[in-house]
C-alpha cells in the first residue's frame, strides 16, 4: 500500500448523461441491474455490458449462472460480498471472494458456470464485458483469479481509498493490463467531504457507476445506483466530489471502432462469425476447449 498521492488538478469531463439501468434477471433467475446494455455499446466502446447485482434474499441469487458459453470478448467479475465458484469446461475452477475478481479472456470460446457458494447472506458484485479486437477474438481462452490481496490499492491522506483492478492510478499499476483497449477499472471509496481526481486519455470512453452514496462530477449530482457517462469533451480527466461517504467504479478504455455483432454470449464483428460461433457451439467445440490459467 502506498499513500498520499496528491490529486493534482484535472479539468474534469462533464457528465453527458445519467443512466439508471434496467432491472432484469439472467442465468438461473439471478436478479440484477443491467447498467450498460446493447444500446450503449457504440457509445461506450470497448465496453459491451455492465451488470450490478446486490441481493440479500437467496431466492434472488441461489440459481447462479449454470453452464453457458462465451466467445469473442473478456469478462471481469468483481465481488464485494458473497462467494461464487466458477468452473469451466476444461476442468478449472476457482472461488471468487469479497474484494476479489476474476478476469477471463473468452477468446475462441469456452463453457463455464458461476454458482453461489453460500446459501444465505448478501451477494453483491459486478460483471463487466470488455470487447476483444477482431484480431484477437479467436485467441485461446484463459483466465486469472485475483484474490483481494492481489488487487493493488492506495489510500490518500484524506482517506480516499482506491483499488486498482486494471490500468494505472497515480503511479499504482493495476492487477491487470490489457493491450489495445487499455482498460482502467478502479473501485474508489470516498469518505464524506473528499475529492478524487483521475487523469484520462481524451480519446477514451469513460463512465462512473456509484454503488454507495452520491457524488458530484462537474456540478452534476450522480445518485446511488446510477451510471454517469463522461463526456468526450477534450478535458484531461475526471474529478469526483463526495459530500457524504460514497463508493464508485470508474471504468475507461480505448475504443476499438470495429463493428459489433452480438448474439447473446457471442460477440464478433460479422454475422457470419456469429453463425460460425453457433455451429461450433452446437458441434461441441466449446466443451473441448482448453482454458489456461494465467
Ligand atoms: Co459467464
Amino acid at each position: 500500500m502506498s499513500s498520499s498521492p496528491s490529486f493534482a488538478e484535472v479539468r474534469s469531463r462533464a457528465v453527458e448523461r445519467l443512466v439508471q439501468g434496467v432491472a432484469t434477471s439472467d442465468g438461473a433467475g439471478v436478479r440484477l441491474t443491467r447498467v450498460l446494455a446493447q444500446p450503449l455499446q457504440r457509445r461506450l466502446d470497448p465496453f459491451l455490458m455492465l451488470d450490478a447485482f446486490r441481493n440479500e434474499n437467496p431466492d434472488d441469487y441461489i440459481g447462479g449462472f449454470p453452464d453457458h458459453p462465451h466467445r469473442g470478448f473478456e469478462t471481469v467479475t468483481y465481488m464485494l460480498a458473497g462467494r461464487m465458484r466458477h468452473r469451466d469446461s476444461a476442468g478449472n475452477e476457482g472461488l471468487l471472494e469479497p474484494g476479489g475478481a476474476q478476469w477471463m479472456i473468452a477468446g475462441s470460446g469456452l463453457i463455464h458456470s458461476e454458482l453461489p457458494e453460500q446459501e444465505d447472506g448478501l451477494m453483491e458484485g459486478f460483471q463487466l464485458w470488455l470487447n476483444l479486437p477482431a484480431k484477437d477474438k479467436m485467441v485461446a481462452p484463459s483466465y486469472r483469479d485475483l484474490p483481494a490481496s492481489a488487487i493493488p490499492e492506495f489510500v490518500a491522506d484524506d482517506g480516499v481509498r482506491v483499488r486498482v483492478i486494471a490500468g494505472d492510478s497515480h503511479g499504482v499499476a493495476g492487477a491487470v493490463q490489457r493491450p489495445d483497449t487499455e482498460p482502467l477499472y478502479l473501485d474508489v471509496h470516498l469518505p464524506a467531504g473528499t475529492r478524487f481526481a483521475q487523469p484520462l486519455p481524451t480519446g477514451h470512453n469513460a463512465f462512473v457507476f456509484v454503488y454507495r452514496g452520491e457524488v458530484a462530477i462537474g456540478g452534476t449530482a450522480v445518485p446511488e445506483r446510477h451510471m454517469a457517462i463522461l463526456a468526450n469533451d477534450g478535458r484531461d480527466g475526471v474529478a469526483v466530489e463526495a459530500a457524504r461517504d460514497a463508493r464508485l467504479l470508474l471504468i475507461a478504455g480505448k475504443p476499438l471502432n470495429e463493428p459489433i455483432a452480438q448474439y447473446g454470449p457471442f460477440v464478433m464483428t460479422t454475422g457470419d462469425e456469429i453463425r460460425q460461433a453457433l455451429v461450433d457451439y452446437q458441434s461441441g467445440q466449446f466443451e473441448a476447449a482448453r482454458v489456461r490459467a494465467l
